[in-house]
Order: structure tokens, then C-alpha cells, then sequence
């Protein structure tokens, strides 16, 4: 069974936890065979925090970050969307390898559609769900977002021209 998570927004945090998050962040790794599917956890949060579009958060569980994730407004289209604003974006998603294939990314994918609802309703963006694009030769990514109630929306060619699929949920 697996444990409980916490999705922690790290725009939220005062600056000593945020401090804390990020130290553990920069811990955290993928798997080598992993590595073409997601950016340097670190880099992508500290991104995130500079930009007013992106909502990074810390994936905690048992009281420290197991992974991140983040949301992002207008940039749909980026993941196969036909526009950009009527959606979330789900990107830089990741578990770290130490802890995979123990039920936690399901979890965090379940509850960042959540803290998509959330924010919509905070902020009145008016989106109705989140989408997000996943590379066809990642089968525990596509994994993940199924059993966490995603379903494919069919392939997306990204800038790069990989093959990816566009999968997406509702509030
Ligand atoms: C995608 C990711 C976040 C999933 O996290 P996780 O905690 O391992 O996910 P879960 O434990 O909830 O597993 C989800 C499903 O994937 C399956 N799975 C895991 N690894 C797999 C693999 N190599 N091949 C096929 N399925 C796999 C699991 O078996 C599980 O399904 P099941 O319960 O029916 O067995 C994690 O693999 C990861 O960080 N990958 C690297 C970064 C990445 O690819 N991010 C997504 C970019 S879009």
C-alpha cells in the first residue's frame, strides 16, 4: 500500500522551508534510462519560482520531498493541446528512483489535478482540467498518469519531433 503524499507549493513556503525543500530537491534522481524524459529536478523548481505562470511544487512524503512537479498556465499548446489557457500544463514531473514503482507518482499525479482545481478556483483562470504530454517509450510514465485517471488523447509530435502522447483529465 502505498504511503500518503503531499503536494507542497513551493511559491507558498516561508523562506527557511523553502530553503529545506530545495536542499532535499537537490538530492533527488531519476533513473539513467530516465534522464530524456525530465529536466535536473533542482533547475527546473528554481525556474519555476522566477516565473508568475509556473506553480512548482514538492511531492512529500513522510515529511521530505520525494519528487516534484509543476503546473503552469497558458502552455497547454506545449503538450498537444489545441490552446493554451483553457487547461494546465503538467510538466517536470518525477519520483525519485529510490522510491518508484511504490504507488507514490500515481498518487502525486491524482493529486496535482487537485491542486490544479485549487488554484483555478483561487485564481479564476476558468481551466477545466490539466494535460500534459508523455514520451510514447516511457511506459511507467504513461502508467502512472492512467491509473491516476488520464486518458490518451491521442499522439502529439512535440518541437523536437519525439513522438509523445497528449493525456488528460478533467476536474
Ligand atoms: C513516471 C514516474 C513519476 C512514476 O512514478 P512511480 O512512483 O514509479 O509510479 P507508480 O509507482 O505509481 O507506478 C505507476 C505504474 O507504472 C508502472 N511502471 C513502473 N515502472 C515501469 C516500467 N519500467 N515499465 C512499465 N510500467 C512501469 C507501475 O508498475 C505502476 O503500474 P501498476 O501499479 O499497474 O504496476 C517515475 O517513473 C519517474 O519519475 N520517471 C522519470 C521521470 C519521468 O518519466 N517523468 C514523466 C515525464 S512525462
Amino acid at each position: 500500500m502505498a504511503e500518503h503524499v503531499w503536494l507542497l507549493p513551493l511559491k507558498d513556503l516561508d523562506d527557511d522551508a523553502r530553503a529545506i525543500k530545495l536542499g532535499e530537491i537537490a538530492e533527488l534522481e531519476v533513473l539513467e534510462g530516465q534522464r530524456r524524459f525530465v529536466g535536473e529536478p533542482l533547475r527546473m523548481v528554481l525556474i519555476g519560482l522566477e516565473e508568475e505562470s509556473r506553480h512548482p511544487f514538492a511531492i512529500d512524503a513522510n515529511g521530505s520531498a520525494v519528487g516534484v512537479l509543476t503546473l503552469q498556465t497558458g502552455a497547454a499548446t506545449l503538450a498537444g493541446w489545441a490552446d493554451d489557457d483553457s487547461v494546465w500544463l503538467l510538466s517536470g514531473f518525477l519520483i525519485d528512483r529510490r522510491l518508484q514503482g511504490k504507488g507514490l507518482g500515481t498518487r502525486a499525479a491524482e493529486a496535482a489535478v487537485r491542486a490544479a482545481a485549487k488554484l483555478t478556483a483561487a485564481l479564476g483562470g476558468g481551466q477545466a482540467g490539466v494535460v500534459l504530454s508523455v514520451n510514447e517509450h516511457n511506459p511507467a510514465g504513461q502508467a502512472a498518469y492512467r491509473k491516476a485517471g488520464f486518458e490518451d488523447r491521442g499522439q502529439y509530435l512535440g518541437g523536437d519531433a519525439v513522438p509523445q502522447r497528449t493525456m488528460y483529465r478533467p476536474f
